[in-house]
């Protein structure tokens, strides 16, 4: 269980340890101030009906009640120890997995933590203005919760730099209070996470596809050999899963209205579905197309000696690393990787180390491909005739071999000058988002009431009604 009566809520004893509690206390003020600032913006006097992990068991960890956002019991929770915990994979296989931070592995293990962490505060700015659009208080509650909960998770990584990283690792904390996600001198680590989230249909889009990266780097941290980081990105992943349902459910709950009024009315042309006040499907194909192929990018590079030394080393596994049946040495295994030689895309085989980034990449594609199936058969039960598609993991690509390749959602490489002829087909168009904003102008806060442009979802929260009062304005 969780102790609740400490200034920072923890079960990790964190009284034993009176200079790492001290240090803590001390990052506490500047993450309320950080919070304050970057927050949900306006929300700081609201009474949100919100959950807080009570336990780190996977029975039961969570615990509803109207909390004021700005006391949310931020904490730091760990899933147990396994004493017989062993490093899985690389050239340490088989030792007992590491209580302490190996020397040589330092700075590698505290970038890795750091990349991790500046994450989860960007998402909350990128996020920190939709309040003010929400399409229901159902909606408003659930992104308040996904707010905390990164912050939670940024709380995370900093106790992993404060207990473990010393002074280099303090330094760090406050640098990931001081970064801004889009902001120009001092922006936050990766790309996607400088990007705005200007309305709803981004945000639900950004937790299905980039909250889903978060999912997949976690899951390759919790086979850490350092055991600390596993154990951490163990309970992380738990809040991980609310997130991602966020995701999927919104945007499948866009499409299901889209569908019911194009029905309804009898209409198929993208105008004539916009003047009925609904997003067209063209539309969420185009957003769709946009944040795939950005999330994409933050693997990094298809062939990366880093991700070979990060895995060779123990520090960072694969998706399921335990549960792949092959040596987790990887020396003579092989991988394939694609390439854009003279036009043409070929795959090719390279060493299966260097190829983790990719591997990763694919894992995670195949989940995305199941959750847009989902999204499909919401058209298909409409019988509309349209299909949704994930592009070409080689369109719009600013990492790795397809950067500076022109791709068609097809995989067709194309001229720079063609490909940009057809841009505003494929990519959300300044008119596009202007048009799903216009949708947006005011926040939904009636109890039960649900904006025009989105179904309601089928159960309320913790089997709480829709009409249920999920935020209190003060
Ligand atoms: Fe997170
Ligand atoms: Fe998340």
């Amino acid at each position: 269980m969780i102790n609740y009566t400490e200034r920072i809520p923890n079960n990790v004893d964190l009284g034993r340890d009176r200079v790492l509690q001290r240090a803590l206390e001390h990052w506490q003020p500047a993450y309320l101030n950080w919070w304050f600032d970057m927050g949900p913006n306006e929300s700081h006097s609201y009474k949100v009906y919100l959950r807080t992990a009570i336990s780190v068991e996977t029975d039961g960890w969570a615990q509803f009640d109207y909390v004021q956002m700005p006391e949310y019991r931020w904490g730091i929770f760990l899933q147990p120890r396994d004493e017989k915990r062993q490093v899985n994979f690389g050239t340490h296989k088989g030792d007992p997995a590491w209580q302490d931070v190996p020397g040589e592995y330092r700075s590698t293990l505290r970038r890795i933590i750091v990349t991790q962490g500046d994450t989860e505060p960007a998402s909350v700015e990128q996020q920190r203005l939709l309040g003010a659009s929400c399409p229901s208080m159902y909606d408003l509650r659930n992104i308040f919760q996904v707010n905390v909960e990164e912050g939670r998770h940024l709380w995370a990584m900093v106790y992993l730099l404060h207990r473990y990283f010393g002074r280099d690792g303090r330094e760090e904390a406050e640098a990931l209070l001081e970064r801004r996600s889009g902001d120009t001198d001092n922006p936050r680590i990766l790309g996607a996470f400088n990007e705005p989230t200007p309305d709803w249909l981004s945000f639900y889009m950004f937790t299905f596809f980039t909250d889903r990266d978060g999912k997949f780097q976690l899951c390759a941290l919790a086979e850490s050999g350092f055991d600390p980081l596993a154990r951490t990105c163990r309970f992380m992943l738990t809040e991980e899963a609310h997130h991602m349902f966020v995701g999927e459910s919104g945007v499948s709950r866009i499409i299901q209205r889209t569908c019911e009024v194009m029905k309804e009315n009898k209409v198929e042309d993208p105008s004539d579905v916009r003047a009925l006040g609904v997003i067209d499907l063209q539309t969420i194909q185009k957003y769709i197309n946009f944040h795939y192929s950005v999330t994409l990018d933050l693997y990094g590079s298809d062939v990366s000696s880093n991700a070979a030394n990060y895995y060779t080393s123990g520090l960072k596994g694969r998706f399921g690393e335990t549960k792949i049946g092959d040596d987790h040495i990887l020396t003579d295994a092989e991988y394939p990787v694609s390439e854009v030689i003279n036009g043409k895309i070929v795959e090719k085989k390279v060493p299966a180390l260097t190829a983790l980034n990719e591997r990763l990449r694919d894992d995670y594609i195949e989940e995305i491909e199941a959750g847009l199936g989902r999204w499909q058969r919401v058209i298909d039960q409409a019988g509309i005739p349209f299909r949704l598609t994930l592009p070409h993991k080689g369109f719009h690509r600013a990492i790795g071999n397809f950067a500076g390749h022109w791709i068609s959602p097809d995989g067709e490489v194309l001229t720079e000058e063609a490909w940009k002829k057809h841009e505003s087909e494929w990519m959300p168009s300044d008119a596009d988002r202007t048009y799903v904003q216009s949708l947006m102008s005011g926040r939904v806060v009636e109890l039960g009431k649900f904006a025009n442009w989105i179904a309601p979802p089928l159960r309320g929260v913790n089997q709480k009604p829709l009409n249920f009062e999920y935020v209190r304005f003060n």
